[in-house]
């Protein structure tokens, strides 16, 4: 059978149920700040349409996010093209017929916009475009879209139900020259900690995934941009959360961690990806630091995150699977910026869609994933090196105020500049330049001057100890018994401190 016959006997018309909604709205996304990433997403397709269109400079994206946590509100301002008003039904009442598909832009399914439904009570959208007085708004009764979805009588099609849940209006005082899109979500349901009304885990999460600026306290963002520059137009945004500073990207010199040492960020490394046909598929960066330990995700920086027209696809743990070991992912601080067209973000934007270009992408990421592990391995060994080393200091130079004290016995003196000498051996062996690249200069010193306390104490004769100045047989006793304490304390130190006591008050 061929499609003409096919065509002759009939075309069947699709049914298309309510259920598409529920599974665009609600099913379709797990952490409710992805909705803010979708508008943010719009907002920047339409910014670019308004460079494109001589309506702003390179310079004048601008997006300014409201949220009233006391009214339960969130409004999302851009001042992109916006949407004229012969085209402001049919976009907005379309679902999966993006205009934007094969254009470049971020967004090209026709459903993000939809991501709203499940987390207002009415969602709108407004919007106008250069050249008109009024604007249009459109507003889906969230609240009977749910109880339609519930109701299993309600056998209505899909373009029924959005004709019968959604409002279109228009206002008039716009002035001519206004171009732009607002999304109001009113009547904000509580979920879990009520991110979504928190300015502050908004600002975090869009300061990540959203193309904003790098922030001035991050040396390496001039070179980072300059090499994206000069494989893709930069195209950042001004994003305000309640009128506070402008979103910037959360990567600095050095970022606090609370409790713990700063993590540095001081060396950059780039790497180009080709395509498999010769282009370049993308460009990824990781920032070295020391590489102590999984980085603490309050900095916000932690993993190896994709990008995409400079919004971010999926969370931290994205490339995880390029590490050697998946944990060094969460050891790494960089961003893979995705170019080649053929990589392309799933519907939920939470990974890519698998193809051959992906596998190419993560064959070519496979190299820095090592390099890193390997960093981070070398970087754990070198610590306990170190680590190891301050300790045989630490026992060797204890060992020696005991000496230096004169309060042993002849062999028991011996067997301490014994144990002294086993420990400078070790300390020898923990600084060789092999395993040595930092502060080898202060480890040498540190052996030279253990040899030379050592000589020293055992050379000379003369000694400050009261014992000195006793009768052989008293002195003796008392070094048999200074023995036996250092033999029998648990701490060395604490015996030492009362054996000086003790020759003080004997002296
Ligand atoms: N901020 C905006 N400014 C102007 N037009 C917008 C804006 N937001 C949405 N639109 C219009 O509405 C359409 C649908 O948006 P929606 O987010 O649902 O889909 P998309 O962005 O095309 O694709 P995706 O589902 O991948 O996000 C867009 O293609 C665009 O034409
Ligand atoms: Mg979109």
């Amino acid at each position: 059978m061929n499609l003409s016959e096919v065509a002759s006997i009939g075309t069947a018309r699709p049914v298309i149920g309510k259920d598409v909604l529920e599974l665009l709205s609600t099913a379709m996304y797990v952490d409710p700040l992805t909705i803010y990433r979708e508008y943010v997403q719009n907002a920047a397709d339409a910014i670019d349409d308004a460079r494109a269109a001589g309506l702003l400079r390179a310079d004048e994206g601008a997006i300014a996010i409201t949220i009233d946590p006391t009214t339960r509100t969130i409004t999302i301002r851009d001042n992109g093209v916006g949407i004229a008003s012969d085209a402001f039904q049919s976009i907005l009442t379309a679902i999966g017929a993006s205009s934007k598909r094969g254009t470049g832009a971020r967004g090209f399914r026709g459903v993000g916009r939809l991501s709203g439904l499940a987390y207002a009570r009415e969602l709108t959208f407004r919007a106008s475009a250069a050249g008109e007085t009024q604007a249009h708004s459109l507003t889906w009764d969230c609240r009977a879209l749910r109880s339609v979805l519930r109701d299993f009588d309600d056998r209505r099609e899909l373009p029924e139900i959005v004709g019968a849940i959604t409002v279109i209006d228009e206002t008039s005082g716009v002035t001519a020259d206004e171009h732009f899109f607002e999304v109001i979500l009113t009547g904000v349901p509580r979920i879990g900690d009520d991110r979504l009304l928190s300015p502050a885990a908004v600002s975090d999460y869009l300061a990540q995934v959203a193309p904003v600026p790098m922030s001035s306290q991050f040396t390496l963002a001039p070179d980072i941009d300059a090499q994206l520059g000069s494989l893709n137009d930069i195209r950042r945004l001004v994003i305000t959360v309640n009128g506070e500073a402008p979103l910037t990207r959360p990567f600095a010199d050095e970022m606090p961690i609370e409790g713990g040492r700063p993590l540095c960020l001081r060396e950059c490394r780039f790497i180009e990806i080709p395509s498999v046909d010769g282009g370049i598929a993308a460009l990824a960066w990781v920032a070295h630091h020391d590489y102590e330990g999984a980085i603490h995700a309050s900095t916000n920086v932690r993993g190896l995150r994709a990008r995409v027209g400079d919004i971010q696809v999926g969370d931290s743990n994205l490339f995880e699977d390029i590490f050697p070991e998946t944990r060094f992912n969460a050891w790494t601080v960089g961003e893979v910026h995705i170019f080649d067209p053929r990589i392309v973000p799933n519907g939920r934007r939470d990974d890519f869609e698998r193809n051959v270009h992906l596998a190419n992408l993560k064959n070519h990421l496979a190299p820095l994933g090592r390099e890193v592990a390997v960093r981070c391995r070398t970087s754990s060994r070198e610590r306990k090196r170190i680590r190891d080393f301050e300790l045989a200091h630490l026992a060797a130079l204890e060992n020696i105020a005991i000496l230096e004290q004169g309060s042993l016995a002849p062999n028991a003196c011996e067997h301490v500049a014994l144990a002294v000498d086993m420990t400078v051996m070790k300390m020898e062996k923990l600084a060789t330049p092999d395993n040595l690249l930092n502060g080898e200069g202060r480890e040498r010193a540190a052996i030279e001057d253990v040899k030379t306390r050592l000589e020293t104490v055992t050379r000379s004769t003369a000694s400050s100890s009261p014992l000195e100045r006793m009768a052989p047989e008293r002195r003796a006793n008392y070094e048999e018994m200074f023995s036996l304490i250092y033999e029998c304390a648990a701490n060395r130190s604490a015996a030492k401190a009362l054996i000086d006591r003790i020759l003080a008050k004997i002296a």
